[in-house]
């Protein structure tokens, strides 16, 4: 039988990427010690495959074809498209079919409705991560797209039954694999929008407060009340629902939080009990 090995939290932007050499010391040194703790836990946890739950930047989607939450199927999943990702390796990421079908499946028998893809391309919400994490070699990924840009969203009380879900497909998966849930994205920020670059730190810390604290109702009722009032970013705490759901009340670990107005997020790491 697969084995959930570990479940994992952390933030992404475009400049950690894009203005990494123009960013202050200090910042390189608590961001790369945030990613370098989460990619040694995952290295321990000796995880074969990562379940990637992260934001579409209109990468795959665009208004046309919007799906609420995509798993991808494919052998292997496009690298990122952005310029400054270019460097990332491997590209082709490589995928695991039989897994993200056996999730897929167990989400229609229990009455979710995931839209799927054979064809996926990773951009840096899952990819800046993964490649400060400096994986060697990388994991296999199954990636799970959800729309957090443009509303309607799924509701975070749904997004917690999908990792309940989640939970479910990977401890029945009869395949003996290690298997490990990367979240992606959050906490508060602002992109595009009048409020560009705003950080809301107390949002920040309640959110984390609840998080450590398991409750499930509480964490829904900030969520679906601040979520939207914490910048356009902060609908990806999504992500972090699903895990937590998946994780199912067992221990929040908060690794770091750093407000970082220099790449206009609230930067928080974490991982969870299993
Ligand atoms: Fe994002």
């Amino acid at each position: 039988m697969a084995e959930l090995v570990g479940i994992y939290a952390a933030s992404h932007g475009p400049l950690i990427a894009r203005d990494w050499n123009r960013l202050p010391e200090a910042l390189k040194r608590r961001l790369s010690a945030a990613y370098g703790e989460l990619g040694r836990r995952l290295a321990t946890s000796g995880a074969e495959v990562i379940v990637g739950l992260a934001p579409d930047h209109w990468t795959n989607f665009f208004l046309d074809n919007l799906p609420s939450l995509c798993i991808g199927l494919g052998e292997e999943h496009g690298g990122p498209p952005e310029p400054f990702m270019r460097d990332f390796a491997p590209n082709p990421v490589p995928g695991d079919p039989a897994l993200a079908r056996h999730i897929l499946e167990t989400a229609l028998s229990h009455d979710f409705e995931p839209s799927l893809s054979y064809r996926l391309r990773l951009d840096h919400g899952l990819c800046l991560p993964l490649s400060r994490m400096a994986l060697a070699p990388m994991p296999r990924i199954v990636p799970i797209l959800i729309n957090e840009l443009e509303p309607p969203l799924l509701s975070y009380r749904r997004c917690l039954a999908w990792g309940r879900l989640l939970r479910r497909a990977i401890d029945s998966y009869p395949a003996p694999t290690r298997i490990a849930i990367l979240a992606t994205g959050g906490l508060s920020h602002s992109i595009g929008e009048p409020t560009m670059g705003a950080i809301d730190e107390d949002f920040d810390r309640r959110c984390i407060a609840a998080l450590a604290r398991g409750e499930e109702g509480p964490l829904i009722d900030l969520l679906e009340h601040g979520a939207a009032r914490a910048g356009n970013g902060a609908h990806e705490i999504r992500n972090w629902a699903v895990a937590h759901g998946a994780a199912g009340g067992r221990g929040f670990e908060l690794l770091d939080y750093l407000p970082a107005p220099e790449v206009y997020v609230g930067c928080a790491y974490a991982a969870w009990r299993v």
